[in-house]
């Protein structure tokens, strides 16, 4: 049985501890917010699009933005930690791949834009179409320049002079995306007040790369109404966040490294499948940002676990989990992901009591299991069904951990008689980037690399009678 108890002063005693550790982290709280950003000299091109999502008309031609590999030279670090980031991997996925031709199959007027307006910037404001890149490999080997095999690459991110809104649209699911960039000048803006000077390019200190809301433009979106992928709004609606301009995105994403330089592998949850999950440059790095976003113990504000139990009584088991996490765990495309507690119960080594349990990384979850806890959202189409593709959806049921949020939950179950070993009560928080049905069937090679990752885990012993 899954019982939420709900204690309002705790939970409020406790996340006001938090905040004001976050405060304190940020070092941020006494600066008051500039919301504006930036002064409104900072100069930048226009484009427009129509509503199906095409270029009308614009400043912008694909020259003006330079390759990645253009940067490499001076700047070795920043490229290699870019190359090994979800953001190069963003023109590179299959199952991106996928979803795209599935989208123009579905949706052939706006589907090629719809998707690339956040995968591909720069092919977006400077109309540059896609169609009829079946997949990666086709893609990577076309004779597209560079830049546009980037996906999201250096200078889409610093060609940007403004902040934009969230992708939001409705029934049409056109592209729209407002990005404010000024291409072409040769001018780099970036978080370095006064920059060394160079040849290469101009250097220009803007005061919005410290922020959020530059990640904003694509980690933020909404279909029909439905918060789909609300990254930057679960932070956002941080009491106290947003004002102060507190602990943005890049405190745990950029870390500033020993060198002082701002690490650009944006770290997040994903991994290259297509290999080993253990062989990406980057997984260690993953399962540290997993192992820190949340934790888990045994007890919850009113009730603690028994020391001793009784035989042939239900025992109640309660636990508590704390992100620790400024936006919910998981975010952005929870869709797919699945976080969920693997509890179990042994005597003698012998499992007596599970919840979550799997045999195998691409085995799916017990969903009739009434004691599963499992964090994750859920699409659905207009009849209220469950369906998987984002840009049909009509609803969703959003079932994360919100951002420094609790989550109490027990579990109950019956001790059998004559037990006379002590119980061992133990609960591992578990997570994967897709449900398995999400690749089965299209994707099978990246099923057989699925990997489970521990963000964290208990043990318990209950001492018998
Ligand atoms: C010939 C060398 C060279 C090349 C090529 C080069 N840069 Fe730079 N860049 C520099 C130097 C030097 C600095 C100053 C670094 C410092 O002050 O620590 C700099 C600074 C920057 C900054 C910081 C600006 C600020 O004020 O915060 C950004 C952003 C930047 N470069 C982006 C790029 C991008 C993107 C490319 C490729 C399109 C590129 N650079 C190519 C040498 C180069
Ligand atoms: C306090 C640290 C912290 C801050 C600040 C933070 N994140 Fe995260 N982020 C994490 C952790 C930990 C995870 C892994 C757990 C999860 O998936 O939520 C994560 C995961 C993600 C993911 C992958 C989510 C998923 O489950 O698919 C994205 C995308 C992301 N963050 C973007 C952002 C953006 C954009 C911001 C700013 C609006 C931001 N993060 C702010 C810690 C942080
Ligand atoms: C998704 C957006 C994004 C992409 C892609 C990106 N950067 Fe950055 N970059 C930033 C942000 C934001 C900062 C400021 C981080 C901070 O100060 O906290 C930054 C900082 C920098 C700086 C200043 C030094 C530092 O590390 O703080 C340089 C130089 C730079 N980037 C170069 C590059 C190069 C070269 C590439 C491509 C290989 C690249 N960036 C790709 C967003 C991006
Ligand atoms: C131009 C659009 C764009 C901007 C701006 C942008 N991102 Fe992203 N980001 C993406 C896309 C697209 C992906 C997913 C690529 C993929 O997996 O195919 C992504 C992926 C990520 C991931 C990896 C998520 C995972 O599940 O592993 C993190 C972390 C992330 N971004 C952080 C940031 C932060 C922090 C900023 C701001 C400094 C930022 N992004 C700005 C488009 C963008
Ligand atoms: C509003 C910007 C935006 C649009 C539009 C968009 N994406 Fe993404 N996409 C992102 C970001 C940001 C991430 C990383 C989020 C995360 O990791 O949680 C991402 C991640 C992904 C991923 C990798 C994550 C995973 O593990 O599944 C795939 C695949 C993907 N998108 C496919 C698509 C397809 C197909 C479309 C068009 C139907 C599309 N996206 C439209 C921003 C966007």
């Amino acid at each position: 049985m899954i019982k939420i108890k709900n204690i309002p002063s705790k939970i409020i005693a406790l996340n006001g501890l938090i905040m004001t550790v976050v405060l304190l982290l940020s070092g941020c709280s006494d600066s008051p917010a500039n919301n504006s950003g930036q002064p409104d000299d900072f100069p930048e091109k226009s484009y427009q699009v129509d509503e199906t999502g095409h270029i009308i008309q614009t400043e912008m031609v694909v020259s003006d933005f330079e390759p990645s590999s253009a940067c490499q030279e001076c700047h070795p670090q920043h490229y290699d930690e870019w190359q090994q980031s979800m953001h190069a991997y963003a023109m590179q996925d299959p199952v991106f791949f996928g979803g795209w031709n599935g989208e123009q199959q579905n949706r052939p007027e706006t589907g090629e834009r719809f998707c690339l307006q956040c995968h591909n910037p720069v092919a977006f404001v400077t109309g540059t179409s896609l169609t009829g890149n079946a997949d990666a490999n086709e893609f990577l080997s076309s004779d597209l320049p560079d830049v546009i095999k980037d996906g999201v690459g250096c200078d889409i991110c610093h060609v940007m002079t403004g902040l934009s809104p969230s992708v939001v649209t409705d029934d049409q699911v056109s592209a729209n995306a407002e990005y404010h960039l000024n291409p072409g000048e040769n001018i780099k803006y970036g978080s370095i007040e006064t920059p060394i000077s160079t040849d290469a390019h101009e250097s220009q200190f803007a005061p919005i790369y410290k922020r959020s809301e530059i990640c904003l433009p694509c980690h933020d979106f909404v279909i029909r109404g439905v918060e789909a992928e609300i990254t930057f709004t679960e932070w956002n609606r941080i009491p106290g966040l947003a004002m102060s301009g507190g602990l943005a995105c890049q405190v745990c994403h950029m870390a500033e490294t020993g060198d002082g330089h701002h690490d650009h592998r944006f770290i997040g949850v994903d991994l290259d499948l297509s290999i080993p999950a253990e062989d990406n440059p980057t997984f260690n790095a993953v399962t540290n940002l997993l192992q820190s976003s949340l934790e888990i113990s045994m007890g919850d504000p009113v009730y603690t676990p028994p020391d001793e139990f009784i035989n042939a009584t239900i025992v109640d088991i309660p636990t508590t989990i704390t992100s620790l996490t400024a936006h919910a765990v998981p975010s952005g495309v929870s869709f797919v992901r699945e976080i969920w507690i693997e509890f179990q119960v042994r005597h003698n080594g012998e499992i007596l009591a599970q919840s979550g349990s799997i045999s195998s990384n691409s085995e799916p979850l017990d969903k009739d299991d009434p004691q599963l806890l499992l964090f994750n959202t859920q699409l659905l189409d207009e009849n209220g069904d469950p369906i998987g593709g984002v840009t049909d959806a009509h609803g969703i049921v959003n079932k994360t951990l919100g951002a420094f949020a609790n989550r109490y939950h027990t579990y109950s179950f019956l001790i059998p008689n004559g037990l006379t070993d002590d119980l061992e009560i133990s609960a591992r928080v578990l997570f994967r980037p897709f449900y398995p049905a999400a690749l089965e069937g299209t994707h099978d090679n990246l099923l057989d690399n699925l990997p489970v990752i521990e963000m964290a885990s208990l043990t318990q012993m209950i001492s018998a009678p």
